[in-house]
């Protein structure tokens, strides 16, 4: 299983680090335009190989994209993160230019590949890779509903008082703070739901606290976090190249489902060797598809701003 990451930054430079610990591909190419980079972002992470004992082979390469050929998965995490009081949707007018080239890129030397895109806007980055490149609709994956998940669960543990182990919860919808939609309806402590525990005021805290958990870290570290956006890519990652068939809440390019047509956004679906091995269309309550339809809107008006 080779893997590459583009962009070797916080994020993509986490991503991969997690996978080589995980140590289920046997090679991971990093890929940065600023010379040396890349380079010297793998050789420190092979570096750590006897002390976190793993036999992945990472190497960096500065914009040469022959040396990705043949990866099974390509990470897109280039282009330029938020600062504080930035949304995501003003990074288009450069991610936009940056995704286009790199997705297009990548596919000339791997063009059976699987593409998953981080960079922001991701909902309207994904859409963007759907429709200039040629690849199947199950090989192009949106990350922003495992990150959002992860940070609904951390949250509700916190207000639960519960290991967060012992949580569950789902973040659909568009990943902006604006267009999330926490499922706290459906969260649960170790199969009970949350509302047998919290009051419908501290349920609302959870949801409000989720939402904006991207622009709460940038506020506090001066710019995107990395952490957690790259635990998980990382572990969607994992479940392609181990044909796990675990749900993860992905952007995902509807064609109908869940009423919506000709955009990506997050919604669950099962990954495997095939990428999106399914979209999975949950029953929702009305609030839950009015919140998603409304999502949707925001999304299509980002997408709008493409120059396609
Ligand atoms: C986040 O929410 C970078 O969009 C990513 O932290």
């Amino acid at each position: 299983m080779k893997v590459t990451v583009v962009g070797a930054g916080a994020v993509g430079a986490s991503c991969a680090e997690y996978i080589a610990i995980k140590d289920f591909a046997s090679e991971v190419v990093i890929l940065d335009i600023k010379e040396g980079f890349a380079e010297g972002k793998a050789m420190d992470l092979m570096q750590t190989a006897s002390l976190n004992s793993f036999d992945t082979k990472i190497t960096g390469s500065t914009s040469d994209y022959s040396k990705t050929a043949g990866s099974d998965v390509c990470v897109i995490t280039s282009g330029i993160p938020r600062k504080p009081g930035m949304t995501r949707e003003e990074l288009i007018g450069i991610n936009a230019g940056i995704v286009k080239m790199v997705s297009a890129s990548l596919i000339e030397h791997s063009p059976n590949t699987i593409i998953i895109v981080v960079s922001n806007p991701m909902d309207t980055m994904t859409y963007l890779v759907h429709k200039t490149t040629g690849l199947p609709k199950n090989k192009i994956i949106g990350m922003g509903g495992a990150l959002d998940s992860a940070r609904f669960k951390y949250r509700l543990a916190e207000a639960l008082g519960a290991p967060i182990s012992d949580v569950d919860g789902m973040v659909i919808g568009g990943h902006s703070d604006k267009g999330m939609v926490p499922l706290i309806g459906k969260a649960a402590r170790n199969s009970v739901v949350v509302s047998e525990f919290l009051s419908q005021e501290r349920m609302d805290q959870v949801v409000h606290d989720t939402k904006v958990g991207g622009a709460t870290l940038t506020g506090l570290l001066g710019t995107s976090a990395w952490y957690a956006p790259g635990a998980a890519v990382s572990a969607m990652v994992q479940a392609i190249a181990c044909d796990t068939k675990k749900i993860f809440p992905c952007s995902a390019l509807l064609t109908g489902e869940f009423g919506l047509n000709d955009l990506a956004i997050g919604v669950p679906c099962v990954l495997g060797a095939n990428g999106i091995e399914k979209i999975v269309e949950i029953s929702l309550t009305d609030a839950e598809k009015a919140k998603l339809a409304e999502s949707a809107e925001g999304v299509k008006k980002t997408n709008g701003l493409l120059e396609l």
